[in-house]
């Protein structure tokens, strides 16, 4: 039983032993001075007790003594200092070649979404040795994506994006968790991540390769008509959005920004806040007219929207999809 208590997580990520080696060297530090004091104090308490033979003496001071334990623990602190903000550069940067996975949390639940369209509920499976960036965001509450045996920690927020990636190091499944309170069934919403070598991770996406996000997300242009504006022809009333992602955006104001990830949330849901130089404020709000795995998918659409692949005005929406199927508890039954 004793034996199947560890004191710390499995390191199965690239970041993992990173992060132990900093917090073994804090640890470390802390120990050794809080013992060295406590030695000296219970030295000095004794040596120096009241005796009725010896009167106490002033004391005026030593600069060697000050200078030594005011250097000394600046150098400690320092070290401490560039390695942390070294790794924390680390943490919050994702390699170039990470691939994105979608992460939507509510109450109580996580919600997966990869870019083939392949979705799953409170489980994750990810290739290893491949490093995997997730775009976070909340239906509801702040909840926080944990995942203990990879050293990662993101708050998923209402209204905005955050990201986290990792890069798992051995194939097995990794306890998921949120860790923020988010209400009553908080303890509930684990589950798991499950990093698979990278050819049984193909399989696992090829089996359940549905529509891809961008796909699902066309759909919804034409079902939300957003098409009768954004229409890449004359009579567009709104920009034309082909190969606008990630590129700078000018705004009438004469300010510009990146058309990334939160800039077309924004200009979905609140399309006022960020009008582009040139066109009329008439776009409707969306707001509440579309879930966040609706939106995730609107924007991946956008993403990967070449010249010349807006659809035609006329062509026919289908009509929505059926969600899957949960029960409260999020499982698929
Ligand atoms: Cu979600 Cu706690």
């Amino acid at each position: 039983m004793i034996a199947q208590i560890t004191l710390f997580p499995d390191q199965a990520s690239t970041l993992a032993p990173e992060v132990d080696s900093l917090y073994s060297f804090i640890i470390g530090i802390t120990v050794a001075i809080s013992t060295a004091t406590a030695i000296v104090l219970i030295y000095f308490t004794i040596k120096y007790r009241r005796r009725s033979e010896m009167p106490a003496q002033p004391i005026e001071g030593s600069l060697a003594l000050e200078i030594i334990w005011s250097v000394i623990p600046l150098g400690i602190v320092i070290v401490m200092f560039v390695w942390s903000s070294r790794l924390y550069f680390r943490i919050i940067v994702p390699p170039e070649d990470a691939i994105d996975v979608y992460v939507v949390g509510r109450q109580w639940m996580w919600k997966c979404q990869h870019f083939g369209g392949q979705q799953e509920i409170n489980e994750l499976h990810v290739p290893v040795n491949q490093p995997v960036r997730l775009k976070l965001t909340s239906e509801d509450v702040i909840h926080d994506f944990y995942v203990p045996d990879f050293r990662v920690k993101q708050d998923a927020v209402p209204g905005r994006y955050s990201t986290l990636w990792f890069e798992a190091t051995k194939p097995g499944r990794f306890r998921l968790y949120c860790a923020e309170y988010c209400g009553k069934d908080h303890a509930q919403m684990a589950g798991w991540v499950i990093a698979q070598d990278p050819r049984d991770h193909e399989r696992w996406l090829s089996q359940r390769a549905d529509r891809s996000l961008a796909l699902r997300g066309r759909q919804l242009f034409l079902r939300f008509q957003c098409v009768s504006c954004h229409s890449a022809d004359a009579r567009a009333r709104a920009p034309i959005l082909e190969g606008i992602y990630r590129q700078p955006v000018r705004l009438q104001d004469g300010s510009s920004v990146i058309a990334d990830d939160d800039y077309l949330r924004e200009s979905i849901l609140n399309p006022r806040a960020k009008i582009v130089a040139g066109y009329d404020p008439i776009m409707p709000t969306f707001q509440g007219q579309m879930s966040e795995e609706e939106l995730l998918q609107l924007i991946a659409f956008i993403r990967a929207l070449k010249p010349g692949e807006t659809p035609s005005r006329n062509e026919a929406a289908e009509p929505p999809p059926a969600a899957p199927k949960t029960d409260d508890k999020g499982r698929t039954p």
